[in-house]
């Protein structure tokens, strides 16, 4: 039987007329018509006012950072349970990250760590909705209000994801989205960054196109472009946002394959997960989940290498996630923890992430869910 791989991208079919289209046409830079496609894609999915189209979900949140004028020495609050670039995006501009701990079931970054972490030096906050399921917005839009702070959402795994029926990613100062290989919609490499901001949404035009205003000469409203601004290149090109469209036109379908996974999972384990101690994903009221990705919270440390070990020895692949960014080398060169970040700790060891694609077939699903109910939980 063949391996059961962990991730695999999906195509839905026009990716590669788009790309023949794109490269018989004379614009392979950035900003051609198929990125302004994409972009009309995304504010129709999203309803954010601006969306700028980025190579990556990293450069998505370095030009944040510049965005949110962070400065050497400014200290950016985020939680020890993100991926590197959460950080390193802030490390770009030679602020401090300044790491929390998260909430025990959402996983997400708890306001009120947040808020015991703030001092005179606080300028943003940069969260993460892990999943896609929305962190508690409420309360750290009311923290961000009340200490001047700005706040920007990491997006990565949530695009389709709603709190209370808004998109995430448009709730903060800005929102960021990855298109990478292994998310729902996929770009190889690639990233969006929303903007709600007029003033910054110009700004962002040009920090991302090497500081100059060629946006504005493209669309014919300055005779000739200049360096206006600080600035590095963040455009994808115009062959790869083919790709991207081809795939945002197949959300729904992508949407449905993936939640198809994640439904069966959640529903299928529950016996199990209930007598062997494991928690399944959690998903608090008023929230949507994007299906990116399905969890399970295993009694121990013992079990998280017992289930990924028992599923391996059945050829199907499950992880680990994040490691705490606070004890990681860099996070510990770069930024601080305040306090301990104990509840971090304890889920990174714990969590297994099971399989989810839309190419999954039934049977596929079948074999991870039968690979899963046969592990008996050690301790
Ligand atoms: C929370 C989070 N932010 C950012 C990224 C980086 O995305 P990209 O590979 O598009 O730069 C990832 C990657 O998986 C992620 O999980």
């Amino acid at each position: 039987m063949a391996r059961l791989l962990f991730s695999v991208p999906y195509v839905t079919g026009s990716e590669s007329t788009y790309v023949a289209q794109a490269m018989a046409s004379d614009h392979w830079q950035g900003d051609g018509p198929f990125t302004r496609r994409a972009v009309a894609l995304l504010q129709q999915l999203t309803a954010a006012r601006g969306v700028i189209l980025t190579t990556s979900c990293t450069h998505a949140l370095e030009l944040a950072a510049v965005l949110v004028g962070l400065k050497p020495g400014d200290e950016v609050i985020c939680p020890s349970f993100t991926f590197s670039s959460t950080a390193t995006a802030i490390v770009s501009r030679g602020a401090v990250p300044v790491f929390v701990d998260i909430e025990p079931r959402t996983l997400n970054i708890d306001p009120a760590a947040a808020e015991a972490a703030i001092t005179l030096r606080t300028k943003a906050m940069f969260i993460l909705h892990y999943g896609g399921v929305a962190a508690d917005l409420d309360q750290l839009l009311a923290i961000a209000d009340r200490y001047g702070l700005a706040l920007v959402e990491d997006n990565a795994h949530g695009l389709g994801a709603r709190f209370r029926g808004r998109h995430l990613g448009t709730f903060g100062t800005l929102g960021t989205q990855s298109f990478h290989e292994t998310k729902n919609v996929a770009m190889g490499e690639g990233g969006a960054l929303l903007v709600q901001d007029p003033e910054l949404l110009a700004r962002a035009e040009i920090v991302r196109d090497k500081g100059t205003n060629r946006a504005r000469f493209w669309r014919g409203e300055i005779d000739k472009y200049t360096w206006v601004d600080e600035g590095s290149s963040y455009l994808p090109s115009d062959i790869l946002a083919a790709v991207l469209c081809a795939q945002l036109e197949g959300f729904d379908d992508i949407q449905a394959k993936r939640m198809h996974v994640w439904d069966r999972y959640d529903t299928e384990l529950a016996d199990w997960a209930g007598r062997s101690g494991v928690d399944q994903m959690y998903v608090p009221p008023e929230r949507s989940q994007p299906a990116h990705l399905y969890v399970l919270m295993m009694p121990s440390a013992e079990d998280q290498h017992g289930l990924i070990q028992h599923l391996r020895e059945r050829d199907v692949v499950a992880t680990f996630h994040y490691q705490p960014l606070d004890q990681s080398p860099a996070g510990l060169a770069f930024g601080r923890a305040p306090e301990p970040c104990t509840v971090t700790y304890d889920r990174a060891a714990r969590l297994v992430r099971l399989p989810v694609y839309a190419r999954m077939t039934d049977a596929d699903i079948d074999r991870v869910i039968e690979g899963v109910t046969s592990y008996t939980p050690c301790c």
